[in-house]
């Protein structure tokens, strides 16, 4: 799957892109089964939220999930983040954020290259997310919120927060988003499970608390051209990686040779 010359030109003009409707339900069943799986896992990579129980983000579940490591590997992720940085790229981060029912925490204004230079020294922004929705993200389960056009103003200053949640992040101050509200206003990223996000590293984003009664899994693969790779290695391997060889994208139908539902038919 590659990007048309006008989804190219949106995505340089606001930052961002949403592509419905990418995967299909049989796919999907297939991640939102291993997303339940590694939440259960009590390894180091699954962070808990400040309950100590709730899984918040597992970290690295490429490493230690076949699903994901396929997901990791998929071409409809892959080629389109290839062809926005211009050629081959590594895995620099792999979440599966579950945000759960009633419990999922908030993650704070940021922007995600703010981190990777300050923490990593990552040298430039030629990096990006591109995000797959396993389950419906609506109103009330606490969808990603994203600043319209924030990306052009390189990286902004900000303070380590390591109170807010149980994940250190990196966070805007009031008055630096209200002024880029004022200008760009807000975009809430609702998306039908199945649909895929991709965002500039330097797009200014949020996302609120899940009160409601509908969990909220998005996978996150933050891509990085090889070329761009990380310098310093102060945070475990498994929320920075040190593997920069380039991702060779895997066959389209390697989540549903996966299916159970596909075998038995
Ligand atoms: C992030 O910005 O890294 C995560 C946000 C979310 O999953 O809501
Ligand atoms: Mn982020």
């Amino acid at each position: 799957m590659y990007l048309t010359p006008k989804q190219i030109q949106k995505f340089h003009r606001t930052g961002y892109l949403l592509l419905p409707d990418l995967f299909d339900p049989v796919e999907i069943k297939v991640l939102r089964d291993a997303a339940e799986t590694v939440y259960a896992l009590e390894r180091e990579e699954v962070f808990r939220e400040r309950d100590g129980k709730t899984a918040r983000t597992a970290f690295a579940a490429h490493h230690y999930n076949e699903a994901f490591r396929r997901l990791g590997r998929h071409p409809r992720l892959i080629h389109p983040v290839e062809q926005l940085l211009d050629g081959k790229v590594y895995m620099h981060q792999y979440k599966v954020n579950a945000k759960a029912a009633f419990t999922g925490d908030v993650w704070q204004w940021h922007q995600d290259y703010g981190t990777w230079a300050r923490d990593d020294l990552m040298p430039a922004a030629r990096a990006m997310n591109i995000a797959l929705y396993v389950d419906d993200a609506v109103e009330f389960n606490g969808p990603l919120w994203m600043i319209p056009r924030s990306h052009k103003q390189g990286v902004f200053e900000a303070g380590h927060d390591l109170q807010t949640t149980s994940y250190p992040l990196w966070t805007l101050d009031r008055e630096t988003i209200t002024k880029l509200v004022d200008e760009g206003g807000i975009v809430s990223a609702h998306g039908k499970a199945g649909s895929v996000l991709m965002f500039y590293s330097t797009l200014v984003h949020c996302s609120p608390p899940n009160l409601s009664p509908w969990p909220r899994t998005v996978v996150y693969l933050s891509l990085c051209h090889v070329d761009n790779h990380i310098r310093r290695f102060k945070r475990p391997e498994w929320i920075a990686h040190r593997d920069f060889s380039p991702i060779e994208p895997m066959p389209d139908d390697c989540l549903r040779q996966l299916s159970t539902a596909d075998t038995v038919s």
